[in-house]
């Protein structure tokens, strides 16, 4: 056939492919720093254990949205206004009640995020209070998302947010329909601070990618989470437990990592893109996991998780791998009862604040994102008639 002879042309020399966009900046950033070498990650400054231990999940959104820690009048406002958002118009809960009760929730997640744009449809991308209005609205209203589809799955209707309970505690509540104990709220709330923002990861390029567009903010975050559902992102964090009971006992996990290194399948919740450390999140969440032991009682995959972790230093550390966020933050969430397949809507609750903050930002200096490629397809090929083709490839 023609055209066979001359395909994988040379490119010129100053195209050079970097897969994955390793290295490369697109974006300059006053976010959020990393330092992967020595395990270090700030929020516009402020170091995300301080944050973790001092401040709420609330007042780390007000911070990495606009930039400052919010006055104690403007931590009011923006809570009060977050609390008077939560509800869902009815119908987005009737909407929801015809998803598949077998979906996955950051499906359900993803296209309920995705509606909110039918009903707030105005792109005054421009104007502060419509951005103001916008982040209100998405805080407020994706708790209540995950946790109506986690209702509506069982067969039931969901619960009406709770206005004297602070975010993670009314959470909690929608969740479970029990008030929960203000150790486990905290604790939920100090997991959210930590996953709130991340600088250039997938789901957060991803937004900003929907961003450059102009678009709405409400197609911005349902770009970024259903990115964010795959496994080599913030779906990790399921599949580590999965990983874990897989596992079953302490003394399987030297033999379990063998094995996968020899078929070179990939350990979850370990490695990372940017840190060749353990990763700090890791540190924290491990020590938030304790706290939940000690408070409600042990779970034995901790027992496994550590194990994994000590047979895994030797084998992968010495390339740079080591448990990230995704390792022990499913062991909090199981701690909190909380079912597995919810694991990546709750990060996904928590990193909202970081995708808006970056949606801010990019129209802060906007250019629409547009790479290019290195074509490695045909050339100059005549079309045959049907009748005259020998064989058809299928990719
Ligand atoms: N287990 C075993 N080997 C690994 C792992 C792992 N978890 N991660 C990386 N490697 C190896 C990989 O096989 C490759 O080896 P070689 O050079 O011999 O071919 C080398 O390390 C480089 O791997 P890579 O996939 O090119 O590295 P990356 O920077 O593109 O990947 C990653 C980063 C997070 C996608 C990867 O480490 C991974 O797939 N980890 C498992 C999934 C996971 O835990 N994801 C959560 C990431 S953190 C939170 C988030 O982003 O949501």
């Amino acid at each position: 056939m023609e055209g066979l002879d001359i395909e994988n042309k040379q490119q010129p020399n100053s195209l050079n492919l970097r897969p994955g966009l390793e290295g490369v900046p697109v974006a300059q950033s006053s976010i959020c720093d990393i330092d992967g070498e020595k395990g270090d990650l700030k929020y516009r400054g402020y170091s995300i254990s301080e944050l973790a231990e001092k401040s709420s999940f609330l007042e780390t959104t007000f911070l990495l949205i606009w930039g400052e820690l919010p006055t104690s009048k403007q931590l009011k406002e923006f809570e009060s206004q977050i609390q008077m958002h939560r509800r869902l118009s009815f119908r987005v809960r009737d909407m929801m009640k015809c998803f598949p009760e077998s979906g996955h929730p950051m499906d359900a997640l993803q296209s309920s995020a995705a509606s909110l744009g039918l009903f707030y449809s105005r792109r005054a991308i421009d104007d502060p209070k419509y951005i103001y209005d916008a982040v209100v609205r998405l805080i407020a209203k994706i708790p209540t998302m995950v946790a109506a589809f986690q209702l509506i799955r069982k067969g039931q209707d969901p619960i009406q947010p709770r206005d004297d309970l602070p975010y993670s505690a009314n959470f909690l509540y929608m969740l479970t329909e029990k008030e929960p104990d203000p150790i486990a709220a905290r604790v939920l709330d100090r997991c959210l601070i930590l996953h709130a923002e991340h600088s250039l990861n997938a789901s957060t390029f991803s937004a900003r990618v929907t961003a450059s567009t102009l678009t709405d903010p409400y197609a911005v975050i349902a770009s970024a989470v259903g990115t964010l559902a795959g496994p080599l992102h913030g779906g990790a964090n399921e599949d580590v437990i999965k990983m874990l009971e897989k596992i079953k006992s302490p003394d399987r996990a030297s033999s379990f990592l063998d094995q996968a290194i020899k078929n070179k399948e990939k350990i979850m919740g370990f490695g990372h893109r940017e840190y060749k450390v353990k990763d700090p999140r890791a540190n924290l969440l491990q020590s938030f996991a304790e706290e939940l032991f000690a408070r409600f009682g042990k779970d034995e995959m901790y027992d496994v998780a550590q194990a994994v972790e000590q047979a895994a230093t030797p084998k992968l550390g010495p390339k740079g791998i080591y448990p990230n966020v995704d390792f022990y933050s499913g062991l909090v969430y199981r701690k909190l009862g909380i079912p597995k397949d919810l694991f990546t809507p709750i990060f996904a609750i928590s990193r909202v604040s970081g995708w808006l903050a970056h949606w801010r930002e990019q129209l802060s200096a906007n250019r629409i994102y547009r790479p290019t490629q290195i074509y490695t397809g045909k050339h100059n090929r005549t079309w045959e008639p049907l009748e005259e083709r020998s064989s058809i490839t299928k990719n």
